[in-house]
Protein backbone atom coordinates (compact mmCIF):
# COMPACT_ATOMS: atom_id res chain seq x y z
CA UNK A 1 0.00 0.00 0.00
CA UNK A 2 1.30 3.21 -1.41
CA UNK A 3 1.78 6.22 1.59
CA UNK A 4 -0.73 9.10 1.13
CA UNK A 5 0.77 12.17 -1.15
CA UNK A 6 2.28 15.31 0.89
CA UNK A 7 2.61 14.57 4.40
CA UNK A 8 6.28 13.66 4.74
CA UNK A 9 8.83 16.67 4.22
CA UNK A 10 11.26 17.29 1.13
CA UNK A 11 14.37 16.21 3.00
CA UNK A 12 17.94 18.84 1.59
CA UNK A 13 20.58 16.09 0.85
CA UNK A 14 23.39 17.00 3.09
CA UNK A 15 26.34 18.71 1.60
CA UNK A 16 29.50 16.89 1.37
CA UNK A 17 32.43 18.42 3.90
CA UNK A 18 35.81 18.31 2.78
CA UNK A 19 38.31 15.85 4.94
CA UNK A 20 41.14 18.67 4.49
CA UNK A 21 41.63 21.60 1.44
CA UNK A 22 44.89 22.78 0.14
CA UNK A 23 45.57 26.16 -1.88
CA UNK A 24 44.01 24.35 -4.98
CA UNK A 25 42.62 21.52 -3.60
CA UNK A 26 39.71 20.30 -1.83
CA UNK A 27 39.86 16.66 -0.55
CA UNK A 28 36.87 14.24 -0.03
CA UNK A 29 36.19 10.78 0.71
CA UNK A 30 33.01 8.96 -0.17
CA UNK A 31 31.81 5.27 1.01
CA UNK A 32 29.57 3.58 -1.53
CA UNK A 33 27.88 1.41 0.96
CA UNK A 34 23.95 -0.41 1.57
CA UNK A 35 22.10 1.48 4.06
CA UNK A 36 18.69 0.52 5.11
CA UNK A 37 16.51 3.62 4.93
CA UNK A 38 12.90 4.87 5.43
CA UNK A 39 11.60 6.12 2.43
CA UNK A 40 8.10 4.63 2.45
CA UNK A 41 6.50 5.35 6.09
CA UNK A 42 6.76 2.28 8.29
CA UNK A 43 8.72 -0.04 5.72
CA UNK A 44 12.55 -0.24 4.93
CA UNK A 45 14.23 -0.02 1.99
CA UNK A 46 18.23 -1.19 1.36
CA UNK A 47 20.19 1.30 -1.13
CA UNK A 48 23.25 1.44 -2.52
CA UNK A 49 24.36 4.89 -1.58
CA UNK A 50 26.88 7.37 -1.37
CA UNK A 51 28.11 7.33 2.31
CA UNK A 52 24.68 5.15 2.71
CA UNK A 53 22.46 8.11 0.93
CA UNK A 54 19.75 8.34 -1.37
CA UNK A 55 21.00 10.94 -2.83
CA UNK A 56 23.76 11.11 -2.07
CA UNK A 57 25.79 13.99 -0.68
CA UNK A 58 25.98 17.08 -2.18
CA UNK A 59 28.73 18.17 -3.74
CA UNK A 60 29.11 22.44 -3.70
CA UNK A 61 32.14 23.43 -5.08
CA UNK A 62 34.00 26.50 -6.86
CA UNK A 63 34.57 26.64 -10.23
CA UNK A 64 38.63 26.40 -10.73
CA UNK A 65 39.10 24.70 -7.53
CA UNK A 66 40.15 21.26 -7.96
CA UNK A 67 37.63 18.39 -6.55
CA UNK A 68 39.64 14.74 -5.20
CA UNK A 69 37.29 12.11 -4.51
CA UNK A 70 38.59 9.18 -2.55
CA UNK A 71 35.43 6.63 -3.41
CA UNK A 72 35.66 3.50 -1.64
CA UNK A 73 33.46 0.37 -2.65
CA UNK A 74 32.06 -1.46 -0.01
CA UNK A 75 29.34 -2.73 -1.90
CA UNK A 76 29.36 -6.41 -3.15
CA UNK A 77 29.21 -5.32 -6.62
CA UNK A 78 31.84 -3.44 -9.03
CA UNK A 79 30.77 0.11 -9.85
CA UNK A 80 32.08 3.01 -11.53
CA UNK A 81 31.69 6.91 -10.66
CA UNK A 82 31.03 9.49 -13.76
CA UNK A 83 30.40 12.94 -13.29
CA UNK A 84 27.37 14.05 -15.61
CA UNK A 85 28.52 17.28 -17.57
CA UNK A 86 32.05 17.41 -15.77
CA UNK A 87 35.26 18.61 -17.95
CA UNK A 88 37.20 15.93 -16.87
CA UNK A 89 40.09 13.93 -17.66
CA UNK A 90 39.57 10.81 -18.95
CA UNK A 91 40.79 8.60 -16.35
CA UNK A 92 37.94 10.44 -14.12
CA UNK A 93 35.60 10.16 -16.33
CA UNK A 94 34.01 7.12 -15.55
CA UNK A 95 35.01 4.98 -18.48
CA UNK A 96 32.35 1.81 -18.00
CA UNK A 97 35.08 -1.07 -17.55
CA UNK A 98 36.85 1.27 -15.05
CA UNK A 99 35.86 -0.70 -12.35
CA UNK A 100 36.26 -0.52 -8.64
CA UNK A 101 36.34 -3.62 -7.68
CA UNK A 102 34.32 -5.03 -4.29
CA UNK A 103 36.67 -6.82 -1.86
CA UNK A 104 33.43 -9.54 -2.13
CA UNK A 105 31.13 -10.05 -4.41
CA UNK A 106 29.14 -10.47 -8.11
CA UNK A 107 28.92 -9.82 -11.40
CA UNK A 108 32.78 -11.46 -11.51
CA UNK A 109 33.71 -12.98 -15.02
CA UNK A 110 32.47 -9.12 -16.38
CA UNK A 111 35.52 -7.68 -15.19
CA UNK A 112 37.78 -9.72 -17.69
CA UNK A 113 36.38 -7.73 -20.09
CA UNK A 114 39.13 -5.62 -21.70
CA UNK A 115 39.69 -1.93 -22.14
CA UNK A 116 39.19 -1.42 -18.36
CA UNK A 117 41.52 -0.03 -15.47
CA UNK A 118 40.25 -1.97 -12.58
CA UNK A 119 41.13 -1.11 -9.27
CA UNK A 120 40.76 -2.62 -5.93
CA UNK A 121 38.59 -1.14 -3.43
CA UNK A 122 39.02 2.40 -4.16
CA UNK A 123 39.64 4.66 -6.37
CA UNK A 124 40.66 8.55 -6.52
CA UNK A 125 38.66 10.72 -9.11
CA UNK A 126 39.96 14.18 -9.88
CA UNK A 127 37.91 16.54 -11.02
CA UNK A 128 39.29 20.18 -12.03
CA UNK A 129 35.65 21.51 -12.27
CA UNK A 130 37.26 24.05 -15.33
CA UNK A 131 33.92 25.40 -16.43
CA UNK A 132 31.04 27.80 -15.26
CA UNK A 133 28.96 27.38 -12.48
CA UNK A 134 26.12 25.04 -13.26
CA UNK A 135 24.45 21.87 -11.40
CA UNK A 136 25.91 18.92 -12.38
CA UNK A 137 25.57 15.60 -10.77
CA UNK A 138 27.52 12.17 -10.57
CA UNK A 139 26.18 8.78 -10.62
CA UNK A 140 27.49 5.09 -11.12
CA UNK A 141 27.88 4.17 -14.89
CA UNK A 142 29.06 0.43 -14.62
CA UNK A 143 29.14 -1.17 -18.06
CA UNK A 144 26.04 -2.91 -18.03
CA UNK A 145 24.57 -2.29 -14.79
CA UNK A 146 23.88 1.35 -14.55
CA UNK A 147 20.29 0.89 -14.52
CA UNK A 148 19.84 -1.32 -11.39
CA UNK A 149 22.53 0.77 -9.45
CA UNK A 150 21.16 4.21 -9.91
CA UNK A 151 17.80 2.34 -9.31
CA UNK A 152 19.29 1.70 -5.79
CA UNK A 153 20.58 4.79 -4.93
CA UNK A 154 23.84 5.39 -6.84
CA UNK A 155 23.62 9.47 -7.68
CA UNK A 156 23.87 12.65 -6.06
CA UNK A 157 24.35 16.15 -7.34
CA UNK A 158 27.47 18.26 -8.01
CA UNK A 159 27.28 21.65 -7.56
CA UNK A 160 29.81 24.01 -9.01
CA UNK A 161 29.37 27.92 -8.62
CA UNK A 162 31.57 30.79 -9.46
CA UNK A 163 31.53 34.92 -9.22
CA UNK A 164 29.36 35.76 -12.00
CA UNK A 165 26.71 33.68 -11.03
CA UNK A 166 26.96 35.15 -6.88
CA UNK A 167 27.13 38.58 -8.09
CA UNK A 168 23.31 37.75 -9.38
CA UNK A 169 20.41 38.71 -7.10
CA UNK A 170 18.77 34.90 -7.28
CA UNK A 171 17.03 33.92 -4.27
CA UNK A 172 19.44 32.15 -1.65
CA UNK A 173 20.33 30.40 1.09
CA UNK A 174 17.08 28.37 2.19
CA UNK A 175 15.22 29.65 -0.77
CA UNK A 176 18.00 27.74 -3.51
CA UNK A 177 16.37 24.17 -3.45
CA UNK A 178 17.63 21.01 -5.38
CA UNK A 179 14.41 19.04 -6.81
CA UNK A 180 16.16 15.69 -7.73
CA UNK A 181 13.38 13.74 -9.34
CA UNK A 182 13.18 10.20 -9.82
CA UNK A 183 10.27 7.67 -9.77
CA UNK A 184 10.95 3.92 -7.99
CA UNK A 185 8.66 0.74 -7.35
CA UNK A 186 8.81 -1.10 -4.37
CA UNK A 187 7.47 -4.24 -2.96
CA UNK A 188 5.11 -4.89 -0.29
CA UNK A 189 8.08 -5.46 2.08
CA UNK A 190 9.64 -2.02 1.07
CA UNK A 191 12.40 -3.42 -1.58
CA UNK A 192 13.09 -1.67 -4.55
CA UNK A 193 11.63 -3.58 -7.59
CA UNK A 194 13.79 -3.50 -10.33
CA UNK A 195 12.98 -5.97 -13.27
CA UNK A 196 16.19 -7.42 -13.58
CA UNK A 197 17.09 -9.81 -16.11
CA UNK A 198 17.00 -13.42 -14.98
CA UNK A 199 20.25 -14.41 -16.65
CA UNK A 200 22.67 -11.67 -16.90
CA UNK A 201 22.59 -7.98 -17.69
CA UNK A 202 19.74 -5.55 -18.85
CA UNK A 203 15.91 -5.93 -18.01
CA UNK A 204 13.06 -8.64 -18.94
CA UNK A 205 12.19 -7.78 -22.12
CA UNK A 206 8.68 -6.09 -21.15
CA UNK A 207 11.00 -3.40 -19.89
CA UNK A 208 13.10 -3.05 -23.01
CA UNK A 209 11.62 0.58 -23.43
CA UNK A 210 13.14 1.61 -20.04
CA UNK A 211 11.75 0.83 -16.56
CA UNK A 212 9.02 3.26 -14.80
CA UNK A 213 7.58 3.28 -11.70
CA UNK A 214 4.17 3.78 -9.94
CA UNK A 215 6.06 6.16 -6.93
CA UNK A 216 7.90 9.71 -7.35
CA UNK A 217 10.47 10.64 -4.96
CA UNK A 218 11.67 14.35 -4.89
CA UNK A 219 14.89 14.22 -3.23
CA UNK A 220 14.22 10.67 -1.90
CA UNK A 221 10.81 11.10 -0.39
CA UNK A 222 7.61 9.93 -1.42
CA UNK A 223 5.39 13.15 -3.11
CA UNK A 224 7.08 15.10 -0.32
CA UNK A 225 5.54 18.68 0.86
CA UNK A 226 7.54 22.17 1.37
CA UNK A 227 6.78 25.11 2.95
CA UNK A 228 8.08 27.47 1.50
CA UNK A 229 7.37 31.37 2.14
CA UNK A 230 5.49 34.36 -0.48
CA UNK A 231 8.59 34.89 -2.55
CA UNK A 232 10.87 33.94 -5.16
CA UNK A 233 12.94 30.35 -4.80
CA UNK A 234 15.26 28.72 -7.18
CA UNK A 235 14.94 25.39 -8.09
CA UNK A 236 17.72 23.26 -9.20
CA UNK A 237 15.64 20.14 -11.24
CA UNK A 238 17.46 17.40 -12.41
CA UNK A 239 15.68 14.13 -13.37
CA UNK A 240 17.43 11.01 -12.03
CA UNK A 241 14.60 8.60 -13.50
CA UNK A 242 16.29 5.82 -15.32
CA UNK A 243 13.67 6.05 -17.88
CA UNK A 244 10.37 8.78 -17.13
CA UNK A 245 10.31 11.99 -18.94
CA UNK A 246 8.25 14.52 -17.15
CA UNK A 247 6.32 17.43 -18.22
CA UNK A 248 6.16 19.28 -14.73
CA UNK A 249 2.89 22.31 -14.42
CA UNK A 250 1.90 23.65 -11.31
CA UNK A 251 -1.67 22.59 -10.76
CA UNK A 252 -2.97 25.42 -9.45
CA UNK A 253 -2.45 29.56 -9.64
CA UNK A 254 -0.24 31.77 -11.55
CA UNK A 255 3.14 29.98 -10.80
CA UNK A 256 5.10 29.24 -13.61
CA UNK A 257 8.92 28.96 -14.42
CA UNK A 258 11.49 31.14 -15.29
CA UNK A 259 14.20 29.37 -16.73
CA UNK A 260 17.70 30.61 -15.80
CA UNK A 261 19.61 27.85 -16.40
CA UNK A 262 20.36 24.69 -18.33
CA UNK A 263 22.38 21.40 -18.06
CA UNK A 264 25.57 23.63 -18.26
CA UNK A 265 24.84 26.85 -16.44
CA UNK A 266 23.04 30.59 -16.92
CA UNK A 267 21.46 31.13 -20.14
CA UNK A 268 22.17 34.63 -21.27
CA UNK A 269 18.17 35.94 -20.80
CA UNK A 270 15.46 34.13 -18.67
CA UNK A 271 13.15 32.33 -20.44
CA UNK A 272 9.60 31.83 -18.97
CA UNK A 273 8.08 28.51 -19.37
CA UNK A 274 4.10 27.48 -18.35
CA UNK A 275 5.11 23.63 -18.20
CA UNK A 276 9.23 22.27 -18.48
CA UNK A 277 9.71 19.04 -20.44
CA UNK A 278 12.44 17.21 -18.73
CA UNK A 279 13.93 13.83 -19.77
CA UNK A 280 16.27 11.56 -17.94
CA UNK A 281 19.74 13.51 -16.85
CA UNK A 282 18.53 16.97 -17.79
CA UNK A 283 18.80 20.01 -15.47
CA UNK A 284 16.58 22.98 -15.86
CA UNK A 285 17.25 25.66 -13.21
CA UNK A 286 14.14 28.07 -12.61
CA UNK A 287 13.00 30.78 -10.35
CA UNK A 288 9.24 30.13 -9.18
CA UNK A 289 7.31 33.47 -7.24
CA UNK A 290 4.80 32.36 -4.92
CA UNK A 291 3.90 35.97 -4.18
CA UNK A 292 0.67 36.20 -5.35
CA UNK A 293 -0.53 33.07 -3.20
CA UNK A 294 -1.73 33.77 0.50
CA UNK A 295 -0.94 32.25 3.53
CA UNK A 296 -3.02 28.56 3.46
CA UNK A 297 -2.41 28.45 -0.58
CA UNK A 298 -0.86 24.61 -1.72
CA UNK A 299 0.17 24.66 -5.38
CA UNK A 300 0.77 20.83 -6.39
CA UNK A 301 3.66 20.28 -8.75
CA UNK A 302 2.65 17.45 -11.68
CA UNK A 303 3.19 15.55 -14.69
CA UNK A 304 1.21 16.35 -17.36
CA UNK A 305 2.77 13.51 -19.28
CA UNK A 306 1.42 11.07 -16.57
CA UNK A 307 -2.32 12.44 -16.11
CA UNK A 308 -1.52 15.32 -13.98
CA UNK A 309 0.50 12.72 -11.82
CA UNK A 310 1.65 14.24 -8.31
CA UNK A 311 5.29 15.03 -7.96
CA UNK A 312 4.88 17.14 -4.64
CA UNK A 313 3.30 20.09 -3.19
CA UNK A 314 4.31 23.09 -1.73
CA UNK A 315 2.16 25.16 1.12
CA UNK A 316 2.76 29.03 1.76
CA UNK A 317 3.05 29.52 4.74
CA UNK A 318 3.32 33.60 5.48
CA UNK A 319 4.31 36.55 3.87
CA UNK A 320 7.75 37.28 3.64
CA UNK A 321 10.36 39.96 2.65
CA UNK A 322 12.06 39.49 -1.03
CA UNK A 323 15.12 40.88 -1.97
CA UNK A 324 15.97 38.66 -4.94
CA UNK A 325 15.74 39.23 -8.44
CA UNK A 326 15.87 37.99 -12.34
CA UNK A 327 17.99 40.57 -13.99
CA UNK A 328 17.28 41.05 -17.75
CA UNK A 329 20.65 39.61 -18.53
CA UNK A 330 22.29 36.76 -16.68
CA UNK A 331 25.14 36.13 -18.30
CA UNK A 332 28.04 36.55 -20.47
CA UNK A 333 26.45 33.09 -22.53
CA UNK A 334 26.14 33.62 -26.39
CA UNK A 335 24.69 31.86 -28.55
CA UNK A 336 27.46 30.54 -31.38
CA UNK A 337 27.06 31.24 -35.28
CA UNK A 338 26.85 28.30 -37.03
CA UNK A 339 30.44 27.36 -38.66
CA UNK A 340 31.01 26.38 -42.03
CA UNK A 341 33.37 24.32 -43.46
CA UNK A 342 33.39 22.08 -39.90
CA UNK A 343 33.68 18.44 -38.96
CA UNK A 344 30.19 16.72 -39.30
CA UNK A 345 28.86 13.33 -37.92
CA UNK A 346 25.65 11.52 -37.57
CA UNK A 347 24.81 9.82 -35.09
CA UNK A 348 21.43 6.66 -35.25
CA UNK A 349 19.85 5.58 -32.20
CA UNK A 350 17.38 3.04 -32.63
CA UNK A 351 16.74 -0.48 -31.69
CA UNK A 352 18.10 -3.31 -33.88
CA UNK A 353 21.20 -3.70 -35.59
CA UNK A 354 24.33 -5.83 -35.14
CA UNK A 355 21.64 -7.19 -32.40
CA UNK A 356 18.28 -7.27 -30.74
CA UNK A 357 18.89 -4.31 -28.17
CA UNK A 358 19.71 -0.87 -28.84
CA UNK A 359 22.43 0.61 -30.81
CA UNK A 360 23.98 3.53 -32.51
CA UNK A 361 24.80 3.90 -35.82
CA UNK A 362 23.97 -0.02 -36.16
CA UNK A 363 26.40 -1.54 -33.36
CA UNK A 364 26.31 -2.54 -29.96
CA UNK A 365 28.91 -0.62 -27.25
CA UNK A 366 32.18 -1.71 -28.14
CA UNK A 367 34.94 -0.75 -25.40
CA UNK A 368 37.77 -1.44 -28.22
CA UNK A 369 36.42 0.40 -31.50
CA UNK A 370 36.14 4.26 -31.37
CA UNK A 371 34.02 5.37 -33.79
CA UNK A 372 35.52 8.72 -34.03
CA UNK A 373 38.01 10.40 -33.19
CA UNK A 374 37.58 14.05 -32.69
CA UNK A 375 40.18 16.54 -32.57
CA UNK A 376 39.97 19.17 -29.82
CA UNK A 377 39.37 22.82 -30.17
CA UNK A 378 37.67 22.39 -33.23
CA UNK A 379 33.87 22.73 -33.83
CA UNK A 380 31.78 20.01 -35.23
CA UNK A 381 28.01 19.83 -36.16
CA UNK A 382 26.87 16.37 -35.04
CA UNK A 383 23.22 15.21 -36.18
CA UNK A 384 21.38 12.84 -33.45
CA UNK A 385 18.39 10.53 -35.22
CA UNK A 386 16.04 8.58 -33.42
CA UNK A 387 13.36 5.88 -33.61
CA UNK A 388 11.82 6.70 -30.87
CA UNK A 389 12.30 8.70 -27.56
CA UNK A 390 15.76 8.99 -26.75
CA UNK A 391 17.40 11.18 -24.00
CA UNK A 392 21.34 12.01 -25.62
CA UNK A 393 23.95 12.35 -23.62
CA UNK A 394 27.77 13.14 -24.56
CA UNK A 395 30.59 13.55 -21.77
CA UNK A 396 32.97 16.22 -21.70
CA UNK A 397 32.04 19.22 -23.46
CA UNK A 398 28.39 20.35 -23.32
CA UNK A 399 26.47 21.70 -26.50
CA UNK A 400 24.00 23.93 -28.24
CA UNK A 401 21.36 23.24 -30.28
CA UNK A 402 21.26 24.04 -33.60
CA UNK A 403 17.94 22.68 -34.98
CA UNK A 404 15.47 20.32 -34.26
CA UNK A 405 13.27 19.05 -36.78
CA UNK A 406 14.97 20.60 -39.54
CA UNK A 407 14.01 24.65 -37.70
CA UNK A 408 17.00 26.57 -36.79
CA UNK A 409 14.99 28.52 -34.18
CA UNK A 410 15.52 27.04 -30.64
CA UNK A 411 12.91 25.02 -29.40
CA UNK A 412 11.41 25.87 -26.13
CA UNK A 413 13.91 23.66 -23.80
CA UNK A 414 16.97 23.61 -26.18
CA UNK A 415 18.64 26.90 -24.55
CA UNK A 416 21.92 27.64 -23.25
CA UNK A 417 24.46 24.82 -22.77
CA UNK A 418 23.57 21.32 -22.88
CA UNK A 419 24.98 18.00 -22.33
CA UNK A 420 21.78 15.66 -22.61
CA UNK A 421 18.63 16.54 -25.57
CA UNK A 422 15.85 15.02 -25.18
CA UNK A 423 14.92 13.65 -28.80
CA UNK A 424 11.62 12.68 -29.73
CA UNK A 425 10.52 10.10 -31.92
CA UNK A 426 11.71 9.97 -35.54
CA UNK A 427 13.78 13.59 -35.07
CA UNK A 428 16.38 15.10 -36.11
CA UNK A 429 18.42 17.31 -33.72
CA UNK A 430 21.55 18.99 -34.75
CA UNK A 431 24.02 20.38 -32.44
CA UNK A 432 27.71 22.25 -32.19
CA UNK A 433 29.96 20.84 -30.01
CA UNK A 434 33.51 21.56 -29.57
CA UNK A 435 35.83 19.67 -27.06
CA UNK A 436 38.86 21.29 -24.85
CA UNK A 437 41.47 20.23 -22.74
CA UNK A 438 41.46 16.70 -22.26
CA UNK A 439 42.47 13.94 -24.49
CA UNK A 440 41.25 10.23 -24.35
CA UNK A 441 38.14 8.31 -24.30
CA UNK A 442 34.75 9.26 -24.35
CA UNK A 443 31.14 8.74 -24.53
CA UNK A 444 27.83 9.19 -26.62
CA UNK A 445 24.99 7.66 -25.12
CA UNK A 446 21.69 7.70 -24.55
CA UNK A 447 20.32 8.40 -21.10
CA UNK A 448 17.49 6.00 -20.78
CA UNK A 449 19.38 3.48 -18.68
CA UNK A 450 18.41 0.66 -19.82
CA UNK A 451 19.00 1.20 -23.54
CA UNK A 452 22.58 2.45 -22.32
CA UNK A 453 23.05 -0.88 -20.68
CA UNK A 454 21.36 -2.98 -23.41
CA UNK A 455 24.61 -0.88 -25.56
CA UNK A 456 23.27 1.82 -27.10
CA UNK A 457 26.84 3.53 -25.91
CA UNK A 458 29.45 4.60 -28.50
CA UNK A 459 33.02 5.66 -27.67
CA UNK A 460 35.15 8.00 -29.47
CA UNK A 461 38.71 9.10 -29.01
CA UNK A 462 39.29 13.13 -28.30
CA UNK A 463 42.93 14.03 -30.03
CU1 LIG B 1 24.92 10.77 -16.82
CU2 LIG B 1 27.48 8.79 -19.36
O1 LIG B 1 26.16 9.71 -18.04
CU1 LIG C 1 17.42 5.54 -25.68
Amino acid sequence: KLPAPFQLPLPIPPVKKPIRSDAKADYYRVVQRKASLEILPGLKTEVMGYDGLFPGPTFDVRSGRTTVVEQVNELDVSTVVHLHGGHTPAPSDGWPLDFIMPTSGEHGDHHMMGGGDMTMGRRTYTYPNTQRAATLWYHDHTMDYTGPQVYRGLFGLHLIRDDEEDNLPFPNGDREIPLVIADRAFDADGSFLYPAAKDGPGVESAYMEGVVADVTLVNGAPWPVHEVDAVRYRFRILNASNARRYELAFSNGPAEFVQIGSDGGLLDVPVEHQTIVIAPAERFDVIVDFSQYQPGDEVTLVNKLDNNANVMRFKVARKAVDESNIPARLSSYAVTPRPTGVVRREWRFRRGGDHSGWTINGKAFDPAVMQAQVKLDQYEIWTFVTDVHHPVHVHLAPFQVLSRGGKAKLAEFDHGWKDTVDIRPAEVVEVLVKFTAHKGKYLIHCHNLEHEDMAMMAAFETI
